[in-house]
């Protein structure tokens, strides 16, 4: 999905106040620095150019010392890899190409050896049709399996979220199936207990092989009450009104969470697909979701220090206890080529505020080397199935294949997959051989091997930065105060019982002397500040 552009396109500032929940009660979430691994391009043990589990726990060392506390690992139960693992084809098995069962339970055991977390991505609005579900349902009518899935004679005019419409006709039954994403991904029916009850028993199952949490995908378009009504359409583009955010779904996270309760200390992330900030924070309360993944810094589409501010103000006005923090993601473009102008300072500023500001830092892999963007140069470059839908539906349009290259780019999620830069080796230390998506071209520079050695790198600067938010308790559950935007100069400070820390941003041109106040003393950086300089005072 497209939530960078089309899902969630740039957040409006609500500028009420809703300060519900503010807690600052304990817990290892709030105290945590996540890092996302998309699976197939992280490390690779066995030379098949698809990372795996052996190849990640091998590269675990690098996370502890990085001082990430949490691990979101993308999808890695058995699919055909339509979209990459979020079309799963049975949620207990592994699937090969990332290991074993015991690979994974290594995997868990040496993170958790060296005080790391692990959330596994749980894709529960759709599997594969490749799952044996899916089989038997299309089996006929009459199959116990029939009801899993959404079935109707007549399909309504709503549209896949990777283009085109959102039902697909079975020859056999004459019925149309209904899929919020590709045709190979066929949406759950939620309102049949059956269906509840079998992925409560797969939480359940990897909840017991010791998972700390899930990251919920997609989690607000689990149910369809309103499938008997169109979604309206403006100016030819259809809005996504009745197929989300349905009247059912917060009963049936409520039965996600109850499970996910039954274990300690257990947390869980929700994808929401929405812009509307007033939709993503009903989700995030007890009961529900411990934190949504708010796209209040990822939505924004260029560099700009005002509104990164006005964001900053919007999740602390609006957003319930602790909002999330990330740039980027597997579904957005690279933060380096879209907000930080291929300047590894610039991206480092912008980490400085990720990992200063109020709420649940995630980084996304590859970010704390300055990983670069990758462009498809030709249609069969391309992998990622929302580009390659986009191409044909603009090659369907009439597009010459030029435009229809530029439409399939644009849509194109490859740009932030490109395999992780460990070493100038062949193929980056990532594979021993050419991996699914190529090695972006700057890789005998930008890796991290070369990086670590470099004192003033921007990887050096991730380890600083994070290293004080791990220490600092302000940081992790501080209110703000002094939220302000000066010509250019960003600065806040964080406040917990006796303890304040100052952080100040400078993204201007020029020089900027600041004075903090004689009783502070510097944590990070310099008081004369260059342009994306930074100082953390406490
Ligand atoms: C994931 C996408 C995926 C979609 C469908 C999104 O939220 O982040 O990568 O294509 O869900 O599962």
């Amino acid at each position: 999905m497209r939530f960078y552009a089309s899902l969630i396109p740039f957040l409006t500032l609500v500028t009420s106040f809703t300060a519900v929940g503010q807690s600052t009660q304990k817990t290892w979430w709030k105290e945590s620095v996540f890092y996302e691994i998309y699976m197939p391009s992280y490390a690779d043990s066995n030379g098949d150019g698809y990372g795996d589990f052996k190849g990640m726990e091998a590269k675990l060392d690098h996370l502890q010392k990085l001082g990430v506390k949490g691990i979101w690992l993308t999808p890695f139960l058995l699919s055909p890899k339509v979209d990459n693992g979020y079309d799963v084809a049975s949620y207990y098995d592994i699937d090969p190409v990332y290991g074993n069962t015991d690979d994974f339970k290594n995997y868990v055991a040496e993170a958790h050896k060296r005080g790391i977390k692990v959330i596994m991505d749980m894709v529960l609005n759709h599997t594969s049709t490749e799952s044996k579900w899916f089989k038997e349902a299309s089996k006929g009518k009459d199959n116990p399996y029939r009801d899993y899935y959404i079935w109707r004679d007549k399909p309504n005019n709503w549209e896949s979220f990777f283009g085109g419409p959102a039902w697909q006709k079975d020859p056999l039954s004459g019925q149309y199936y209904y899929h919020k994403f590709d045709v190979k991904m066929a949406d759950l029916n939620w309102s049949n207990p059956q269906v509840v009850k079998e992925v409560q028993e797969a939480l359940r199952y990897w909840l017991n092989l010791g998972v700390d949490g899930f990251r919920l995908d997609v989690i607000n378009f689990l149910t369809t009450e309103s499938i008997l009504t169109d979604n309206p359409v403006k100016e030819g583009k259809q809005e996504h009104q009745y197929d989300i955010d349905q009247a059912g779904v917060k009963d049936a996270i409520q039965k996600i969470r109850a499970v996910v309760d039954e274990y300690k200390d257990r947390f869980i992330v929700g994808e929401i697909g929405s812009d509307k900030i007033d939709i993503l924070k009903q989700y995030q309360s007890p009961g529900l979701l411990d934190v949504v993944f708010n796209f209040n810094f990822g939505s924004i589409p260029s560099f700009s220090t005002k509104r990164i501010y006005d964001e900053l103000q919007s999740m602390e006005n609006n957003m319930p206890g602790y909002p999330t923090l990330f740039f980027g993601s597997h579904d957005m473009p690279r933060i380096m080529d879209r907000l930080a102008g291929n300047d590894p300072e610039k991206a480092l500023a912008l980490a400085a505020l990720m990992l200063t500001a109020k709420g649940i830092p995630f980084i996304y892999y590859g970010e704390e080397i300055g990983m670069r963007n990758t462009i498809a140069k030709t249609p069969e470059e391309m992998r990622d199935i929302q580009g390659k839908t986009f191409y044909k539906l603009a090659i369907d349009a009439g597009k010459n294949p030029a435009a229809a290259l530029v439409e399939g780019n644009d849509h194109n999620r490859d740009k932030s997959r490109s395999p992780m830069q460990w070493d100038s080796s062949p193929f980056a230390g990532f594979s021993t051989r050419q991996s699914w998506i190529p090695v972006n071209s700057d890789f005998d520079s930008v890796n991290v091997e070369r990086l670590q050695q470099a004192p003033y790198s921007i990887l050096n600067g991730y380890k600083q930065l994070i290293a004080l938010r791990n220490s600092e308790k302000a940081l992790q559950y501080g209110r703000y105060k002094n939220l302000q935007l000066s010509n250019d100069l960003l600065s806040f400070e964080r406040i917990y019982k006796k303890e304040k820390i100052t952080v100040v941003i400078n993204f201007g041109k020029g020089m900027r002397k600041i004075q903090p106040g004689k009783k502070l003393r510097i944590l990070y950086g310099t008081d004369v500040l260059v342009e994306n300089g930074v100082a953390i005072y406490k």
